[in-house]
């Protein structure tokens, strides 16, 4: 395979020429393929359903990206048997060959990487640099997963032994794992957070079944192929592709799964957690969630850091990231000063075609998304008042994507719905505040507790950490205020209505959510 250099989180902010051209090449093979059919992976066979969908540009709705097949419950039946045939098999292998075919598959990844990330940046509209990274992220997790296998010699532990009526015993803990799995993957990281989740449990000795989102489909296409190409055995894991109302609840629904791993809003995340509650016994369901993750600015602060970290993080992706900065709050004396770099910063955006390497800013996911921004701009127009933004683009080369410029809104009152909904686009709302008391008071006061970010001196940046309430957050850092975690340095999850587990993904206490523990004892 062609030899590629390991994109790193140093690499993506600094970019070296050779990746462009790469980039470049990757775009016109990728383009050469568009509009092809693509199957579900059920027990390692290639299935085809009646009715299909196609999966369409956001930044040309024109452009058929592929066609993808509408599976329903009886594929979702399907796939889940595939995957209970293959647990035993799966389960017992040895652990550490399970961590060579998942490290196999993540060289795949690396192999592909370009490939990949132009589908990711035209299926979702991420820009170049943000897709490449949702790429080599996918790789990385995968890694790690692997790492903490072999960190912990496969969760496999000696106890004490204990001195009972005159012989002694020895005792084991070992993680086991629980079945089969369910994950359901979001559009906003449709590598890593497709990725991610089914390397833990497959490392971890469970079998799994892939739901995508309906919108990035290709994406999980991609990853699956390096797991069958990475030597996975047929039924270990299965991709199926259709709508979350009957393929996803079928799935939900269904006594033959053991445990889900859903990544998307708070509302559908409650109603699985619900559904799924509803099954034989109580099974793990881990939920990453929303967010509605505040900055906080002191008079301290060095105000050129955190106006660039806000205005990655606030509009990186076009605000649709669960850790996008929605909300700002800043100490009066600085308030107007700041403010004004972060309206300067934010209309020197490009906005345009993703996969262009001067573009930012690309469109924003699908029709449902660009009719909420509009909502959204009309009411915050209504009730406080917008900066800059708040207008969709609609001529010349916008014409025929959902394109969205950033958005900066004031003089929104305290109370307003708008400061503690998720709107996931490219909207952040900011407030000047007397003291970082009142900032923290406000910062905290959300269903929410995922990422929050910080600018000030290091002794209230202790304070910060102290009081905040959510599972990753940052202190001074101009590469994103509350976005921007890698596995290995920032693990990702959150607290409160932002996620079910309270052990971050991409850390070392994450792959034991996959497995339960049984207590060998044995006398003599
Ligand atoms: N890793 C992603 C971020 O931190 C979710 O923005």
């Amino acid at each position: 395979a062609e030899s590629t250099f390991k994109l790193t989180y140093a690499t993506m902010f600094n970019p070296p020429e050779e990746l462009h051209h790469k980039f470049e090449a990757a775009l016109a093979q990728v383009r050469a393929n568009l509009g092809k059919e693509h199957a579900m992976i059920i027990d390692g066979q290639d299935v085809y359903a009646d009715e299909k969908f196609e999966d369409r540009n956001p930044a040309n709705t024109d452009q058929v990206l592929g066609i993808f097949q509408k599976g329903n419950a009886g594929h979702a039946q399907r796939a889940l048997a595939a995957a209970r045939k293959a647990f035993p098999m799966w389960s017992r292998m040895k652990w550490q060959d399970r961590v060579a075919l998942v490290r196999k598959a993540a060289d795949l990844i690396d192999q592909r990487i370009y490939e990949m990330g132009v589908v990711v940046a035209m299926e979702v509209g991420k820009n170049r640099m943000e897709a490449l990274g949702d790429v080599a992220e996918t790789a990385d997790l995968f890694r790690y997963a692997c790492d903490r296998m072999e960190a912990s010699n496969g969760f496999i532990t000696e106890m004490g032994r204990d001195p009972l009526v005159g012989f002694e015993s020895t005792n084991l803990s070992v993680l086991r794992p629980y079945g089969v799995w369910v994950v359901i993957s979001p559009f906003n990281f449709p590598c890593a957070l497709t990725g991610g989740p089914t390397a833990a449990a497959l490392v971890t000795g469970n079998t799994v079944v892939i739901k995508p989102a309906t919108d990035t489909p290709w994406t999980s296409r991609l990853i699956a192929e390096c797991l069958r190409d990475a030597g996975i055995p047929d039924g270990v894991f299965n991709y199926v592709t259709g709508p979350g109302s009957t393929l996803g609840q079928a799935l939900i629904d269904s006594p033959e799964v053991d445990g889900i791993t859903f990544t998307g809003s708070y509302d559908v995340g409650m109603k699985i957690f619900r559904d799924f509650a509803q099954g034989r016994w109580v099974r793990p369901t881990i939920l990453e969630l929303g967010g509605k993750n505040p900055a906080i600015v002191s008079r301290n602060a060095d105000l050129e850091d955190a106006a660039v970290g806000i205005v990655r993080s606030a509009f990186g992706l076009q605000g649709q990231k669960c850790s996008a900065c929605s909300r700002v709050y800043i100490e009066e004396p600085v308030y107007d000063q700041l403010v004004q770099r972060l309206v300067e910063l934010t209309e020197k955006l490009t906005i345009g075609d993703p996969t262009d390497r001067k573009v930012y800013l690309g469109p924003v996911v699908n029709r449902s998304s660009y009719k909420d921004y509009q909502q959204f701009c009309e009411e915050l127009s209504q009730h406080g008042k917008i900066l800059t933004g708040g207008r969709v683009l609609t001529e010349g080369e916008y014409a025929k994507g959902y394109f969205c410029t950033p958005t900066l809104v004031v003089d929104l009152p305290a109370e307003h719905h708008l400061w503690k909904q998720e709107m996931f686009v490219p909207i952040t709302t900011i407030a000047a505040v007397r003291n970082l008391e009142e900032a923290m008071q406000r910062a905290n006061d959300v269903q929410y507790g995922l990422t929050a970010g910080f600018y000030g001196s290091p002794e209230e940046a202790e304070w910060f950490f102290d009081h905040i309430q959510a599972g990753v957050t940052y202190a001074n850092r101009p590469q994103g205020a509350t976005t921007g975690a890698w596995p290995g340095y920032q693990p990702f999850g959150g607290w409160k209505g932002s996620g079910s587990s309270g052990k971050n993904a991409g850390g070392v206490h994450y792959l034991q959510l996959y497995m339960h523990e049984q207590i060998q004892t044995r006398v003599r």
